[in-house]
């Protein structure tokens, strides 16, 4: 397929199980009520850490300087809104030295096993920064709800501008390397990986956690 239509089909693909993912979030604010936010924002630790460190370890062993980069610049951005979220949860009066970080899910070993270029693309960039933008856009709403403006600030002006750019760097970089048959559906197949395993472990965070609009990386 000519690259430009197949990155249209795939970015159309992924954009409507997006939605669906975020669907469940934003539907599922109505009975926040009684969550504690503190549980939201650590949620959110573990996930920037772990982006962060999946980024950092995808970097040596990716051999295209651009991607490679791209890899470098998203570990240190993670490593920031890690530490934005840090220190809004020091404010509210949680012990960030007691945080200790996540073991492996089922996400994450899927992500670290992808091997080529395109896949982690795919998946990490383009996919898992695409749901983080609107998962972080229900996470805000619940934010604004509870009056906690200072949280919304810090992912309105600091961690969703980074996370829209991981997303635009990751679909031209898909458009500069996902030039074949082969390529494209590794791609598509990468795509659909960590939709699949993001749409059941929000579902299983959000059975335990009581709603499913806690944040992504
Ligand atoms: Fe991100
Ligand atoms: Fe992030």
């Amino acid at each position: 397929m000519e690259t430009q239509a197949f990155i249209e089909e795939l970015e159309s693909l992924k954009a409507a199980r997006v939605a669906t993912i975020v669907e469940a979030g934003r539907t599922s604010l109505a009975g926040v009520a009684s969550v504690d936010g503190k549980k939201l924002l650590q949620i959110a630790l573990a996930n920037e850490i772990s982006v962060s460190e999946l980024a950092a370890e995808w970097t040596p062993t990716t051999p295209e300087v651009d991607v490679k980069i791209a890899f470098a610049r998203q570990a240190g951005d993670e490593a920031g809104h890690f530490l934005l979220v840090a220190g809004r949860l020091a404010a509210l009066g949680f012990d960030v030295e007691s945080f200790r970080a996540p073991r492996e899910n089922p996400l994450f070993q899927y992500l670290k096993g992808l091997a080529t270029t395109v896949e982690r693309v795919a998946a990490g960039l383009f996919t898992l920064e695409a749901i983080a933008l609107g998962v972080n856009e229900n996470f805000m709403a619940y934010c604004e709800r509870q009056g906690d403006l200072e949280t919304v600030r810090i992912y309105r002006e600091a961690i969703q501008p980074d996370e829209r750019t991981h997303h635009e760097i990751g679909t031209r970089l898909l458009r500069k390397y996902a030039t074949t048959p082969e390529l494209q559906s590794a791609a598509r197949a990468a795509v659909e990986g960590v939709l699949n395993i993001a749409t059941s472990a929000r579902a299983d965070g959000a059975m335990k956690l009581g709603t499913a609009c806690f944040p992504g990386c």
